[in-house]
């Protein structure tokens, strides 16, 4: 693509130009937006660059790994990378809380404080990179949707806590597939290019309620069969987005001769054009009986497996 290649090469001289000698800080999700920036300013300025990751304990199986894996000194990029494991911390400020909001609102705060103290240990800040796409400004310009309904906590706020001259939105300009375009361009693997929106308050808003690490464990193991089972199936080039998601209820069933008193996963599967309106996907039977199967049988402490049927709205796609 000629017209991504030049904007790409664009990008990468004005940064150089902006930045000169100074040094930017980058807060990386992993996520598709936060990765091509991170590449695209590490192309420019190399390790003056730092990138922050939150291992906030509430990531898919072995996400975190997979992230270090791609930006950490083992892996392609030059750049500061610092991944902090904080899982303990945010385990400990949500222990016992179950209302949503609250959830979301300690979930966002611990974030920043933990995002914080890694920017006061690198010093001074020249300038601070957000991966701000276009509908992110056209969405906070006119309070969308998601914006009112739910506090999105990796949208805003981080700047007010560092200290920096100015802000660098490299991907301002540009809308998902663009991003995309831009990141394959930049050689990321596509699997990253390619991933499926995950909330900054990441599994926190797929256990409904209480949050401990044995849920955390059971929602992960879940998630990790359903997307296992989809890719399989080819499914994951049909379906926008799927996940699996830890109900907060229990109930009995029956396991060679014992009763058991257990979780109950829900599986979701949406498709959907903005997110603002979404339907549930057709997964085929067969797929949904091997994950509902293999979940059972792999999974500790789950003894039922629903299909969200839910179009979006009245639910949302998340469940929290
Ligand atoms: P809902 O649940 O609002 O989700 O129907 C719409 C889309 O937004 C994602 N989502 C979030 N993304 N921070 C994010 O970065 C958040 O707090 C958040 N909440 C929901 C969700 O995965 C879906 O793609």
């Amino acid at each position: 693509d000629w017209k991504m290649d030049a904007f790409v090469e664009e990008t990468i001289a004005a940064i150089r130009e902006k930045v000169g000698n100074g040094k930017v800080l980058c807060a990386l999700s992993g996520g598709v937006d936060s990765s091509v920036a991170a590449v695209m300013l590490s192309k420019a300025i190399g390790s003056q660059l730092t990138c922050v990751f939150v291992d906030h304990g509430l990531l898919r199986k072995n996400e975190g790994d997979e992230v270090e894996a791609v930006f950490g000194p083992e892996g392609h990029y030059d750049l500061n990378f610092i991944r902090v494991n904080a899982q303990e911390r945010f385990y400990e400020k949500l222990a016992g809380v179950t209302e949503p909001e609250e959830k979301r609102k300690i979930i966002g705060e611990e974030f920043i404080r933990v995002f914080e103290e890694e920017a006061k240990k690198i010093g001074t800040v020249d300038f601070l990179v957000q991966g701000t796409i276009y509908p992110d400004v056209v969405e906070s310009g006119l309070g969308g949707e998601s914006a009112v309904i739910k506090s999105h906590h990796n949208v805003g706020g981080l700047p007010d806590y560092v200290d920096f001259k100015e802000i660098i939105e490299p991907l301002r300009d540009l809308f998902k597939d663009e991003v995309r375009k831009a990141g394959l361009e930049l050689g990321i693997p596509e699997r990253l290019v390619f991933r499926q929106p995950f909330p900054g308050p990441g599994l926190g808003i797929r256990i409904i309620g209480e949050i401990t690490e044995e849920k955390v464990k059971i929602v992960q193991d879940a998630d990790a069969i359903y997307r296992e089972e989809m890719d399989a199936a080819g499914m994951n080039k049909i379906v926008g987005q799927y996940f699996a998601a830890l109900t907060n209820m229990r109930s009995v069933g029956v396991m060679g001769d014992e009763r058991t008193y257990d979780y109950a996963v829900a599986l979701r599967a949406v498709n959907t054009i903005d997110f603002m309106t979404a339907e549930s996907a057709e997964v085929p039977w067969e797929v949904l009986h091997r994950v509902t199967s293999r979940i059972v049988n792999e999974v500790n402490h789950v003894n039922r497996v629903f299909y969200d049927l839910t179009g979006k709205p009245p639910g949302t796609i998340e469940f929290e």
